[in-house]
């Protein structure tokens, strides 16, 4: 079978199955099981696939065609300058999350060795990322799932940036300090929202990963203990939660508490400072 055509039947398929993006993930899968970038997929488009190409690409369309996530039928997504693993022990890392990472890279730009704590690291994607992008941070990742953690630390050995990882539960209160920034993307979904999710969210993500009550006022309480005196704490909200968090947050005693849109210009990311 041509490239082409593969693309164009994936497409089909896909599309039947109700994926949101038919054309972009046929393009993604394909290019995949070919060690391809898309674009090169343009370029290349008479090129035939062999028949073992042909049956790792039915095996990998039969598993989107279930909606499973694109990110772990392909077993990677991108997440700012790093190519994490991802699978069904994680979520997969959002957009709105690479703003997370740029608000907590502006608030520990001018220190030199930032003591940064990331709170249910789950991928490594924000602690990985901020260690990336500011090589002096000294960054520690937490999850309360054996299975994030693991896959954290294999993203630790694929990238090669250097995070220390800990079990932990963050209804405990959080590891002592003192931390110039306290970041989470904690669980926000409220349990009765879960079936009103995609399938692929619904049906794949872990459950403990996208719902939690009381998460995100743990984590901001628990921050107050821990970190140092104008510290910074980050927190990704679910898209109608920022008033209350930023009122949660100023109830708490931070100051200077701001929200920051996400790409689609809602309100995703809600910092403070420790007085
Ligand atoms: C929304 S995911 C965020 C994952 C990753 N930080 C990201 O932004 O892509 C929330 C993470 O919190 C972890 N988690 C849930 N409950 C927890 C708890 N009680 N203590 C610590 N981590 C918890 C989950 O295992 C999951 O990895």
């Amino acid at each position: 079978m041509k490239l082409r055509r593969a693309v164009a039947e994936t497409r089909q398929r896909l599309e039947a199955a109700g994926c949101e993006s038919p054309e972009v993930d046929a393009e993604i899968l394909v290019a995949h099981v070919l060690g391809l970038t898309r674009s090169e997929l343009a370029l290349d488009s008479s090129r035939k696939l062999s028949k073992t190409e042909e049956r790792t690409l039915e095996d990998l369309v039969a598993r989107r065609e279930s909606r499973e996530p694109l990110a772990y039928v392909i077993g990677e997504w991108g997440f700012r300058q790093l190519l994490l693993h991802v699978d069904a022990r994680v979520l997969v890392p959002r957009p709105e999350t690479e703003i997370v990472v740029e608000r907590c890279l502006a608030r520990i730009g001018t220190v030199a060795e930032p003591r940064v704590l990331d709170v249910g690291t789950g991928s490594g994607a924000i602690a990985l990322a901020i260690a990336d992008e500011h090589p002096g941070a000294r960054v520690t990742g937490v999850d309360a799932s054996s299975g994030a953690l693991e896959v954290a630390g294999g993203n630790v050995v694929r990238t090669g940036v250097a995070i220390e990882l800990r079990a932990w539960d963050l209804f405990t209160g959080l590891p002592d300090g003192p931390w110039d920034l306290v970041v989470s993307n904690p669980p926000y979904v409220l349990p009765e929202e879960l079936e009103t999710l995609a399938p692929e969210v619904r049906d794949w993500e872990p459950r403990e990963a996208l719902a939690g009550v009381g998460a995100t006022e743990a984590v901001a309480r628990g921050a107050r203990d821990v970190l140092a005196d104008r510290g910074a704490l980050v927190l990704e909200v679910a898209a109608d939660d920022a008033s209350r968090v930023t009122t949660l947050l100023d109830t708490l005693g931070y100051l200077d508490v701001i929200a920051t849109k996400d790409l689609t210009g809602r309100d995703r990311v809600v910092e403070g400072t420790s007085p």
